[in-house]
């Protein structure tokens, strides 16, 4: 704490977390906890903006808490909270609100494709989501943001609403920086490969979730969808394949070149095999550790409450300072 430099980033509980979630962001999280000062989300204002079961919500948030711990997340050194235990976020939305213009969120392409899908349930929530978005990031003065290709436009627009603010009120924000990895920020579905892995896809099969058991990790990479070129190579005219040797290389260490090479001549059910078991073997522990996690109901409990104190704290020093710069009188003096 102190002189480190601060990192925020956050999950929506809305479904299962997938490998898509885990090589683009998580492992990151993981590998950044020592060096930054770091607040990790569990995003569940975020996840209303889609209908969800209440007491389903529940339970994947608390599950989600076993995950992030599971995967190597040490409550210890970072902040980890859930996003409604700290109201700052709702109110600094408010204000980024009044200050965010209906067409840039129009623009924004995960808005466009949510509402195409859910017609009926366009709420302004959706909508507005990514101002919460930017909310959560600029109340702790954060200066990167470690996510995945697909929230690349929503961090931009963090950016354009904290210089707004800052060159309408004055210095207020730092600006803060996406940290997005060179291979890995965007897992493909097993199913169409042209599509990112998305929790919310219908078929099960496009997607593989960090507790999934090892028959089913092996069933879905069987049944991957690749192509008839019958050659292991990392290609973007063979996308099914490039996504395997990605995931494979990201959850092994070896580079992309050393598996092309291993699998040279050898078609792909050698090498779907092996990529099942890479990621057997990477998710084993989590998996292990969720269940011994979700059994010390305690434990978990004091982990949120302890995040969301520090939490508090630090957002409340931001919240403050917008208040009295947008003109709002102070309660009481401090
Ligand atoms: P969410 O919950 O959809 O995803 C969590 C993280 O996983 C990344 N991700 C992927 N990376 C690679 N390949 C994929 N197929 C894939 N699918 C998901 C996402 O990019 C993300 O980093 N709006 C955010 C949650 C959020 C947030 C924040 C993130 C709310 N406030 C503040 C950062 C900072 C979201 O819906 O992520």
């Amino acid at each position: 704490m102190g002189d480190k430099k601060v990192i925020f980033s956050g999950a929506q509980p809305s479904g299962e977390l997938t490998l898509g979630n885990y090589i683009g962001a998580f492992k990151n999280w993981v590998e950044l906890q020592d060096e930054f000062d770091c607040y990790y989300c569990i995003v569940d204002l975020h996840a209303i903006t889609v209908p969800q079961e209440p007491a389903l919500l529940r339970k994947r948030s608390l599950t989600q808490l076993a995950q992030y711990i599971a995967m190597g997340l040490d409550p210890e050194k970072n902040t980890i909270f859930i996003q409604s235990h700290v109201s700052a976020h709702t109110e600094l939305a408010w204000v980024l609100n009044c200050l965010t213009y209906m067409g840039e969120l129009n623009r924004m392409t995960q808005f466009k494709e949510k509402s195409k899908k859910s017609e009926a349930n366009l709420n302004a929530g959706l909508f507005t989501y990514p101002v919460l978005m930017a909310a959560d990031i600029l109340l702790y003065q954060t200066d990167l943001v470690p996510v995945g290709e697909d929230q690349k436009q929503h961090l931009e627009l963090a950016r354009d609403i904290a210089k707004r603010f800052n060159s309408r009120y004055s210095e207020t924000f730092k600006v803060p920086e996406a940290y997005i990895p060179k291979v890995g920020a965007r897992i493909m579905s097993l199913q169409e490969p042209e599509k990112k892995m998305s929790k919310s896809d219908e078929n099960e099969n496009a997607y593989i979730l960090l507790l999934d058991k090892p028959e089913d990790i092996r069933r879905k990479i069987k049944r991957a969808v690749t192509d008839s070129v019958g050659v292991v190579r990392y290609s973007d005219e063979q996308m099914g394949i490039k996504n395997l040797i990605t995931i494979y290389s990201k959850l092994s260490g070896e580079s992309v070149d050393d598996i092309v090479n291993r699998y040279e001549g050898q078609g792909y059910g050698k090498f779907k095999e092996d990529t099942a078991e890479v990621i057997i073997e990477a998710l084993r522990p989590i998996r292990e550790k969720v269940d011994y996690l979700l059994s010390n109901r305690d434990y978990l409990e004091k982990v949120y409450m302890d995040g969301a104190n520090k939490a508090e704290r630090a957002a409340a020093k931001t919240l403050r300072k917008v208040y009295k710069k947008v003109g709002f009188i102070p309660r009481k003096y401090e």
